[in-house]
């Protein structure tokens, strides 16, 4: 392809990445972009990207689709930012003891694996209160712009590497499966019955919260930094008042670097944010 072909390649693929979810052509570099989409796209022996691009252009939602779930990026892992999740049990082990049901959220889930971590939490939790165990009423909802990754996350069977730097206690909560040589860790029916996922776009122009908003806990975390800065503060401000008024924020290391913290929020350390509503950390 001649280089003036792949610009305009690359320019047709930022104004539908822009056009499909918000992202903003300067934090994903549309070059890279662009190559790993047709890279992608050549290996599974499907159309070509300026196929699919020219199906996108025309209104067709699946190749709309298609172009959204080769042009996120998913990577994700089991206990991603070690210091997150010492803070969410603490926050957890007061709500068991208040007897109130918890809602938590997982609103760029990729794969599930911050969904299923933030549900070993509770577990954990949950352990630490046997008599306050059985009537403790938790939900987890994961979401994510990827139908691809979220039928990952439903599948719920991840290797060694996905695992993360997941403690060895915590990998006790889920089944060993796979073979020796490609091993597989399963999430068990009993946490299943915590955890949902389903689409939705952060990004989206008319905003309708999750029906199970108010959150006690949301992991808003390594997806805003993919988008421009309006949309991050459109996001932000969105996100923010699904919290309770009592409710905690985790972003990630980067997300934290961003100057985010606004009037809907402060700042609480570890890139977590707390209610401008609540005086205290919780
Ligand atoms: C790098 S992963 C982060 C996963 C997880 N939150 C973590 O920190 O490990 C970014 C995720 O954000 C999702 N995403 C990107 N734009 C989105 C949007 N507008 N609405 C919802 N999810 C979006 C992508 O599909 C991807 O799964």
């Amino acid at each position: 392809m001649s280089a003036a072909g792949l610009d305009l390649l690359i320019e047709r693929t930022s104004a539908q990445l822009r056009q499909i979810s918000g992202v903003a052509d300067a934090g994903i570099k549309p070059g890279v972009v662009a190559s790993r989409v047709a890279a992608e796209l050549l290996a599974r022996g499907e159309p070509s990207l300026s196929q699919l691009l020219d199906s996108a252009e025309g209104g067709d939602a699946t190749a709309k689709t298609e172009l959204r779930n080769l042009l996120t990026v998913n990577y994700s892992c089991f206990w991603r930012e070690p210091e997150h999740w010492p803070i969410l049990a603490e926050h957890l082990c007061l709500r068991i003891q208040s007897g109130a049901p918890l809602r938590m959220w997982s609103a760029a889930c990729a794969r599930g694996e911050e969904a299923w971590t933030m549900a070993l939490v509770a577990t954990e939790v949950a352990t630490r209160f046997p008599t306050l165990a059985p009537h403790w009423d938790w939900q987890v909802l994961g979401t994510d712009i990827d139908t691809t990754s979220l039928d990952a996350a439903q599948i719920a069977r991840y290797t060694l590497e996905e695992l993360g730097p997941l403690p060895p206690r915590m990998r006790t909560h889920l089944l060993p499966s796979g073979s020796d040589a490609a091993p597989r860790w399963a999430v068990p029916a009993a946490l299943r019955d915590h955890v949902h996922f389903r689409h939705l776009d952060l990004a989206q122009a008319q905003w309708q919260p999750p029906a199970e908003a108010p959150f006690d806990a949301i992991f808003l975390s390594n997806v805003l930094i993919y988008l421009d800065r309006v949309t991050q503060e459109r996001i932000l401000r969105n996100v923010a008042a699904c919290l309770r008024p009592d409710g905690i924020l985790f972003t990630s290391r980067i997300e934290g670097n961003l100057g985010l913290a606004s009037t809907h929020l402060k700042a609480a350390g570890s890139c977590t944010y707390i209610t401008a509503r609540t005086a205290r950390r919780p």
